[in-house]
């Protein structure tokens, strides 16, 4: 290798060689998979000494296989020192290297290196001869090697990859920064005369229900005079046309796309059925090249889908309708594997996103491997395909520095080529925090020419609009070339309200790229934002922020930044899934799920429920009810043959029993249809009321509890909330603030405490109990049965649930606050035997937490071992609990979730023995 030291990180100073990007074709036979073992060599720094000689897997980052380099988690901050494009001279690299047979049976054909994705700089040599290299993590790269192997033989692959490049400054996305070889490696092979290419536009027409196909095939370097391209859709050949050869020159294949080499079939589709997220109806496409005598050539098949995607006006219509986008941003994240994520790990993924009415993906910050969006198109899930660009920590000047243009051009372009057939793929989107430049005017443009059947997607211009000084809704509204739809980060719902109800309608859609930052305990006020989003035109939901929580797993023990040593890291920042690294879900994923719901209820009053399909496309039926007191059914009912239409809205009429509520008893109404629930409160009793509290014996055990262990909502938001309560000195306040209680000869405790009037937003007003050690399990009527909180609470349904004490709380892998019920009426505190220890009722809708854990001990833990175990709980029961928001990031939490100075007086009756 005599490539000169600086090229190694430095893109521009050898040849790459790369191939141009081109969908990839290949299967069966004509592929060799070359994952799996590879001698491994990490070097301190290209061209320097051995730190490690070993053996590797393939895809895997290296990182996380032992051999002396560490994961490395920022955020905005780069990795290492700048400026760019400066990167350190210690600068792990990675020598994989293995002996590749190459098949007797592609003698006389073309052989192809695909490397999926390789972490950072990658260079290729063959026989110690070098090939090429490329410099975009997360997009293959291809070497034409049909000159340098033999077929039959064998040969030494070498593929050298480097740490750090001037390109990690375009890919300065929040995330581990890992290294290696970490997608798939293969060769495949093509006949001399092929198919380079095909682009498919399957487009569909909702006003007549007709699809059109339009296929360009892109014909390889080589020629055959007289050769015809042919396509055939589902067996049945639809077209045909002569196959041209012009444009030799080595700028040709780009240019080809537009115009040139290989040709167009184009073919009318009646009655076609078309492709969408609900109804992923796909078709075989094959395109073949045979020669003037009509022997094939070369043959390729794709899974296609018709669908028509338009911006009109303020709506994303899919297929004429304004499709409500319930969407979620995916990073690639193994547990165990770092950004080396399986097939069957993103299959699952997208699996689950499915069954909790998720219908849409953002592949932040970067394109995926090509397999989800096989996974996508299949399952049905739209896509918005991002490109690898995130400048976040020189995000307003990198991008508008010219030489980066090139750089920022070609990954654009070559997400597109790759993904440009999927159906699943909804928009391009430029990439994320990377300020605005003319370049993204430019590859807005280009994305337009290239593919006018997808929307641009970017919300970096409103950031910019926001750092000239502009209000958010005045950003949001400012015209901009270089996307087509409005997509913010984290707008307060009040916003988005106001930017769809001005004088006019919206001049475009506006779709969150982010919102709900689901860090931990998070996720507040999801309600409201689709209360207003399905209340509004031009609004057209969003993306939470994000599916899984990037803790990795060490020796055992989960882990975030800086746990490895890396340095400068950003700590417990990467923790914001709506699941947990092992795909366990967070409580807010039953929130999503159930305010994703594609079935509405709503209370219209005397027995009658207004059912709305908010599916798009497929109708809806399975309704059912029940009324319950205190949890036990007491009536239930089904309509039979509801068909709803997509949009359509019915008053269903339930027949409720007359109700004659005792005591302190509740009773709801609960519909249901197969893939949505919804409650309603009927009747409460009000025995409680006129209750007088004479005793005055104070429980000594009671304590006050005026603070919560900050949540991460709470640590990060600026100004923190955390630190504000540390200096209010919140977390003794029981030592200065009294609190007032009396037992009646019931046994009812009533507390009362006065918050002093400069105590504004505190976290909670409560006491704590601690419970006897032979309390392993609880039964409670209240909303559950997972955590919830004043406003994260549509999911949990007011029943009768019964969990262990240890099960309880939310093991969130940074610990705070976590494990709240709302709504509790009465708990029952159960030994091993089942038998009730303890019981605690009359309490009207209180927060109630258990935790053998207390908000002291879950402050001062960094992580969950960090928790001393004890032989008994604690339970604390509160007249308030503060929401929990999205406060990190995003809004903080909402007005009627927080919690003021005032007196608060609440009460509950405490049993023995049941
Ligand atoms: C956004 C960013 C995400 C992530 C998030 C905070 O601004 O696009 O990548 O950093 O904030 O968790």
């Amino acid at each position: 290798m005599t490539i000169a030291a600086r090229s190694w990180t430095d893109p521009g100073a050898v040849a790459s060689n790369r191939l141009p990007m081109t969908t990839f074709l290949r299967d069966g036979d004509d592929v060799v998979s070359l994952d799996g073992a590879w001698a491994f060599t990490l070097l301190d720094r290209p061209g320097g000494n051995a730190r490690c000689v070993t053996t590797v897997d393939v895809p895997g980052c290296w990182t996380m296989q032992d051999v002396g380099d560490i994961p490395q988690y920022t955020n905005v901050q780069m990795p290492f020192p700048g400026p760019p494009p400066r990167v350190p001279v210690e600068n792990p690299t990675g020598v994989y290297s293995r002996r590749v047979d190459v098949p007797a049976r592609w003698e006389g054909r073309r052989i192809v290196l695909h490397v999926a994705g390789a972490e950072t700089v990658l260079y290729v040599e063959v026989d110690g001869a070098y090939v090429g290299m490329g410099s975009d993590s997360r997009l293959p790269h291809e070497f034409d090697l049909t000159s340098l192997v033999t077929a039959g033989s064998s040969f030494e692959l070498t593929l050298t990859v480097v740490r750090w490049g001037a390109a990690t400054y375009l890919e300065d996305q929040d995330h581990w920064h890992h290294a290696g070889l970490h997608r798939s490696v293969l060769l495949y092979s093509t006949p001399v005369v092929h198919l380079a290419d095909v682009h498919a536009v399957a487009d569909w027409d909702p006003a007549t229900g007709d699809g059109s196909l339009r296929v360009r095939a892109i014909t390889g370097e080589a020629s055959a005079r007289g050769a015809r391209i042919t396509a055939a859709l589902d067996g049945v050949e639809v077209g045909s046309t002569e196959a041209r050869w012009e444009h030799p020159t080595s700028f040709a294949v780009n240019m080809a796309l537009f115009e040139g080499r290989g040709g167009v079939v184009t073919a009318a589709v009646p009655g076609v059925e078309p492709w969408s997220a609900e109804h992923p109806r796909l078709h075989d496409l094959r395109v073949t090249l045979v020669d003037a005598a009509g022997a094939q050539l070369d043959a390729v098949a794709l899974r296609i889908g018709f669908r028509r995607v338009e911006v009109r006006g303020h709506e994303l219509l899919v297929n004429g309708r304004a499709v409500l986008i319930k969407g979620v941003n995916r990073h690639d994240h193994d547990e165990r594997r770092g950004k080396a994520v399986t097939r069957e790990s993103i299959r699952r993924d997208i699996e689950l996103m499915k069954a909790n009415n998720l219908n849409a993906v953002r592949t932040s910050h970067y394109p995926s491997d090509a397999y989800l969006y096989d996974v996508c198109d299949e399952l049905g899930m739209y896509v918005v395909d991002e490109a690898n660009i995130e400048t976040h920590a020189y995000q307003r000047s990198l991008t508008r520095s010219p030489e980066w243009g090139p750089s920022i051009l070609e990954r654009v372009t070559r997400m597109a080529l790759r993904d440009k057939n999927h159906p699943c793929v909804l928009m391009w989107s430029l990439g994320n925090e990377s300020g605005w430049s003319p370049m993204h005017d430019a590859c807005a443009a280009w994305l337009r020419a290239f593919d006018p059947s997808r929307p641009v997607h970017y919300e970096n211009g409103i950031t910019e609009s926001l750092y000239s000084g502009l209000s958010m809704v005045d950003a949001l509204r400012v015209p901009r070339f270089e996307t087509d739809v409005v997509a913010p980060m984290y707008p307060h719902v009040e916003a988005i309200e106001a930017y769809a109800s001005g004088p006019a309608l919206p001049e475009k859609p506006l779709i969150m790229c982010e919102y709900i930052h689901a860090m931990n305990n998070s996720c507040g006020d999801l309600d409201r934002y689709w209360r207003v989003i399905e209340s509004s035109p031009g609004l057209q939901g969003g993306f939470v922020w994000d599916w899984v929580d990037q803790a990795l797993l060490k020796d055992g023990r989960w882990v975030y930044g800086g746990d490895f040593g890396d340095s400068p890291h950003d700590g417990p920042f990467c923790l914001n899934g709506l699941v947990f690294a092992d795909r366990t879900p967070h409580p807010s994923l039953h929130e999503v799920r159930v305010v994703c719901q594609p079935v509405g209820f709503v209370w219209v009053g005397d027995g009658v429920v207004r059912v709305t399909n908010k599916h798009d496309f497929t109708e809806a039926d399975g309704f059912s009810w029940s009324v319950t007191v205190d949890g036990d059914e007491v009536a239930a009912g089904a309509a039979d043959g509801l068909a709803l239409a997509p949009g359509a809205s019915v008053d269903v009429a339930v027949a409720l029993p007359s109700l004659s509520l005792t005591g302190h008893q509740i009773a709801h109404l609960t519909c249901r249809t197969p893939t949505s629930l919804w409650q309603h409160e009927l009747a409460r009793s009000r025995a409680i009321e006129g209750r007088t509290t004479t005793l005055n014996r104070p429980r000594t055990d009671a304590r006050l509890c005026l603070w919560r262990a900050p949540i991460d909502n709470e640590t990060f938001h600026r100004p923190s909330h955390a630190e504000r309560w540390a200096a209010m000195g919140l977390r003794d306040a029981h030592e200065r603030i009294e609190l007032r209680t009396t037992i009646d000869e019931r046994g009812v405790t009533t507390h009362e405490v006065t918050v002093p009037d400069e105590w504004d937003d505190i976290p909670r007003v409560g006491v704590r109990l601690a419970l006897p050690p032979e309390v392993v399990a609880v039964d409670w009527l209240g909303r559950g049965p997972h955590e919830c909180y004043s406003d994260r609470q549509a999911s949990a349904i007011v029943g009768r649930w019964r969990t262990a004490v240890v099960d309880w709380p939310v093991p969130y892998v940074h610990p705070q606050a976590n494990g709240n019920r709302t709504g509790v009426r009465w708990l029952r505190f159960l030994d091993a035997a089942g038998a009730v220890v303890l019981t605690i009722d009359e309490m009207d809708d209180l927060d109630v937490t258990v935790s053998r854990w207390t908000d002291e001990e879950l402050a001062d833990a960094a992580h969950l071992e960090d928790l001393p175990s004890r032989d008994h709980a604690f339970v604390w029961i509160d007249a308030r609990h503060r929401g929990v928001g999205s406060g990190a990031v995003g809004p903080d939490v909402s007005a009627p979730h927080r919690i003021g100075p005032g007196t608060y007086r609440w009460s509950y009756r405490i049993q023995p023995n049941g």
